[in-house]
């Protein structure tokens, strides 16, 4: 071959590698980010990558564009492999125009999303952008419409992964938004209006921080899933993620060997739940203490810590966890609680990872403040997530299970496939104080000293209702278990429930309308 064709090949390759240039990217560094191709070769499993359209270039003109072309226009794409299997990968290059989004950037994205979904791969996008490119005008909003229309197209078939390393601002956000999580590094910020609108049309100032940086989105928003120290941590935590997941939704999620027995039965269990029901306990030590050990990662950590949730295994195989955390409201259910738990559960449920959920939930969390905040349409969530979810449903009732919590908190009357409870379980249509000043009203009224009596019935009513054995008697629950017996018994039922196909077929329909 003619070794000028060789010569010019190498040197575009070479071009395309530097990005927006040395300054640039000595920029990158000196802010504590890595570049868009370091954090491919950190992500991937070594040599494994194989990047896309190198040579892509920008097409437009205007405002001085023609004289501003970069080789691959600030995106890289490309297919590699993470623990041996194929990833579509894509990440952008902050150092070419601010990595914002123009037609063929966007056109690089989406045609690797239309390649992922043929191949039934997982997406991971490692986002560092201005948004959309402000000079390409319409032709970059055609680009994110395209790729939201794909992220939707995507969603529930193959996993979105997405990482916030830098800004990400606009309409930008809602293509990380339509992805399965989100993961914020501690140099990430996301908002749709930033600090100079913010000011011009409020007169508020703010910084990007307060605006949308990883606490707002990890604690009050709900936005961020994780939030991760630096980059590095960010591409650790998605090569984790992405173990317990499937590559698509035909298929199930990699079991591994594990090296924890399956028979292992933590008798501290037993006393975990105080005499007091009143008095809280950590929701967190009864699921790490059934899990197989070190495989719990918690989702939303930081977000409605009134609720749980989180991947975890048990013997190996790959399991989503859901719980209400007594030590924080009670565990009663929220706005956010609910949004939480529900998105969750529809996620497994699209990738056929099974749910296991421990209950301890006095019931929706009352007042104005939720009522306004829509606690009616909110809470129907997750009694629509678990409803329509057909993958194995194990629930655990560890302590309280009253009114609609317990409906909700995957009921058998919502599809559970195998529900058990402690003997410490109480499971009534309300809490024992509230029923008691219902039902009694009139005695309590008449009598000389009320807080006698309502102490007198609520001891009653406890007695009566307050225990597993009722729901038992009907059916409602399969076994009242001893806490040490937990784990043996879950992966039991686990291992012949991987079986299950649904009995009653559903009427068809297009979708249904989930509540929001
Ligand atoms: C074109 C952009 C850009 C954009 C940044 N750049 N954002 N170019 N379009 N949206 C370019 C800058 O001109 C600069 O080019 C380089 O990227 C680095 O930007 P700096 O401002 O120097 O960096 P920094 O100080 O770190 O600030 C980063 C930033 C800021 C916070 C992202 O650039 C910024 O606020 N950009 C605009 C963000 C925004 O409002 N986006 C919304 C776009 S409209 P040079 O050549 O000097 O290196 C939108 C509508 C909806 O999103 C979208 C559809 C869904």
């Amino acid at each position: 071959m003619d070794s000028r064709k060789i010569e010019i090949l190498r040197k575009l390759r070479e071009e395309s590698k530097k990005g927006g240039g040395l300054d640039r990217i000595e920029r990158q560094h000196k802010q504590g980010k890595l570049t868009a191709r370091e954090r491919i070769d950190l992500l991937l499993d070594p040599d494994s990558f194989i990047e896309f359209d190198e040579f892509v270039l920008h097409r437009a003109t205007e405002f001085g564009m023609s004289e501003r072309k970069y080789l691959g226009d600030g995106v890289v794409t490309g297919i590699g492999l993470i623990d041996g299997r194929p990833v579509a990968v894509y990440a952008q290059d902050f150092t070419v125009m601010g990595g914002s989004v123009g037609e063929m950037h966007a056109m690089k994205i989406t045609k690797l999303l239309d390649l992922a979904l043929e191949l039934g791969i997982p997406v991971i996008g490692l986002n560092d952008s201005g948004g959309a490119r402000i000079q390409e005008g319409v032709d970059s909003l055609k680009g994110y419409g395209e790729l939201f229309y794909r992220n939707v197209l995507a969603s529930g078939v193959i996993p979105q992964i997405v990482a916030i390393m830098g800004p990400c601002a606009g309409g930008a956000v809602y293509s990380p938004a339509l992805s399965d999580f989100i993961i914020m590094t501690k140099k990430s910020f996301m908002f749709i209006t930033g600090p100079k609108v913010v000011k011009a049309a409020t007169g508020e100032e703010v910084t990007y921080e307060e605006l949308g940086g990883p606490q707002v989105h990890a604690y009050y928003s709900g936005v961020a899933h994780f939030v991760a120290e630096n980059d590095e941590d960010a591409l650790n935590l998605i090569r984790k993620l992405l173990s317990y997941l499937p590559s698509n939704n035909m298929e199930d999620p990699p079991i591994i060997k594990s090296e924890d027995d399956p028979e292992r039965m933590d008798y501290e269990l037993d006393d975990i739940v105080p005499e007091d029901p009143e008095s809280p306990y950590d929701m967190y030590d009864v699921i790490v203490r059934i899990l197989d050990k070190d495989s719990f990662l918690e989702v939303h950590k930081f977000f409605a810590p009134n609720a749980i949730v989180g991947f975890g295994r048990l013997d190996g195989i790959p399991v989503g966890i859901v719980a209400n955390q007594p030590k924080v409201l009670a565990g009663a259910l929220d706005v956010n609680a609910s949004d939480k738990i529900a998105r969750f559960v529809l996620f497994c449920d699209a990738f056929n990872i099974p749910v296991i959920t421990f209950v301890d939930v006095p019931g929706f969390l009352p007042g104005t403040a939720q009522e306004q905040a829509g606690i009616i349409r909110h809470g129907a969530k997750i009694i629509y997530a678990y409803s329509v979810s057909t993958v194995p449903k194990i629930t655990v009732i560890v302590r309280k299970a009253y009114g609609g919590g317990y409906i909700a908190m995957s009921s058998r009357h919502l599809g559970a496939d195998f529900v058990v409870a402690w003997p410490t379980a109480e499971i009534a249509v309300m809490g024992p104080q509230g029923a008691v000043e219902i039902i009694y009203k009139r005695e309590i009224a008449k009598a000389e000293n009320p807080e006698e009596l309502v102490k007198k019935f609520t001891m009653e009513y406890r007695e009566k209702f307050a225990n597993p054995y009722v729901a038992a008697s009907r059916g409602y629950i399969d076994k009242v278990i001893e806490p040490h017996e937990t784990r043996p018994l879950l992966i039991k039922m686990l291992k012949i429930l991987l079986s299950k196909r649904p009995l009653k077929p559903r009427v068809p329909k297009k979708h249904g309308v989930m509540p929001a």
